[in-house]
């Protein structure tokens, strides 16, 4: 991948490392390897001997992941996957339960700044919006055929789109006369279906119909709820989660479910799992992050720890 644009910088780095507890001869999970900051940054604090398993779904991101963590060597693995299926993954490569796993939601600075992924509303690019492109509809697919009614639902569920009943129907009246296939085509739709009166002018209109469709072209959620339902058994007992969170509906699901395992909640079929709450507030960047990363500023932090 080129790496001529900005980077990605990892969000919360500190934080993390802390509540992981890294040290040497440990080993972690990086659910979301993306560019591999966070993964750097727990081998460098694991030496001699601490190691990551890299989990990724985006095939630019793994080619740029293992340019970075080439240095480590065999200190760090790397599969195509997606961090739903890690307990699949465990099982069919015979790894064993490991003493934190790392989830940093969402897209990466490459991934959006890649028109050609088709994330952005800035610039024109293929209505695709899907990390991995290996399957699965794009947004576009889902733009040209889903019946009204879903439109309006997945515009509401995961946009919490206010104006989702008149954005569905703006999108049925356009695909009616031709498909809808770019990012500019969708956005000037937003544009001009929203009335003017009620834009921001801080937040760019589109913003909520593009993370909807994001969400719902892979299925962020679900896969969330999986690793939040199914991963604790890949961890050792005082193993821990971290979950960075970008948006509200992902942050209520992480919050909600550790709540429920902390009472004691079910960790699967015919496994009971317990976990202790390790931040009862979500940790949020510093100010002095916020000034230097703007893309940190949404972020919430929670941990918890297998018991
Ligand atoms: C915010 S970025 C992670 C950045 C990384 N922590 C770093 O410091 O470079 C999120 C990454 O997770 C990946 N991702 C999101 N959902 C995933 C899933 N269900 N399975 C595997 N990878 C996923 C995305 O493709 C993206 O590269």
């Amino acid at each position: 991948m080129e790496m001529n644009g900005p980077r990605h910088i990892p969000v919360l780095v500190e934080e993390v490392i802390t509540l992981l507890g890294c040290a040497p001869h440990r080993v972690y999970v990086d659910g979301t390897l993306g560019a591999g900051g966070h993964a750097i940054e727990i081998l460098k604090r694991t030496e001699p001997d601490g190691r990551v398993i890299g989990i990724e779904w985006d095939e630019e991101a793994i080619i740029e992941a293992r340019k970075v963590l080439a240095p480590f060597g065999e200190r760090a693995r790397i599969f195509r996957e997606n961090f739903a299926n890690l307990p699949g993954l465990f099982r069919e490569e015979g790894i064993g339960p490991v003493d934190g796993i790392l989830l940093d939601l969402g897209l990466s600075s490459i991934q959006i700044e890649r028109q050609e992924r088709g994330f952005s509303f800035r610039g024109e690019g293929p209505l695709d919006m899907r990390m991995d492109q290996r399957t699965g509809e794009t947004a576009a697919d889902l733009v040209n055929s889903l019946p009204l009614e879903e439109l309006e639902q997945v515009l509401w569920k995961y946009g919490e789109e206010r104006w989702a009943r008149r954005i569905a129907g703006a999108i049925g009246e356009e695909r009616g006369r031709s498909q809808i296939e770019t990012t500019e085509a969708l956005r000037k739709l937003v544009y001009r279906t929203i009335p003017k009166r009620f834009q921001s002018r801080t937040i760019d209109p589109a913003t909520r119909t593009f993370q909807a469709f994001r969400i719902r072209v892979n299925h962020e959620l679900e896969n969330l709820e999986q690793i939040l339902e199914g991963g604790w058994p890949l961890l050792k007992r005082g193993g821990r989660m971290c979950v960075i969170s970008f948006h509200s509906l992902e942050d209520r699901i992480v919050k909600q479910a550790f709540r429920r395992l902390e009472r004691g909640g079910s960790g699967g079929p015919g496994q009971q799992e317990r976990v202790q709450i390790l931040t009862p507030k979500p940790i949020r960047p510093s100010e002095e992050e916020a000034r230097e990363n703007p893309r940190s500023r949404s972020a919430k932090l929670r941990c918890a720890e297998r018991v």
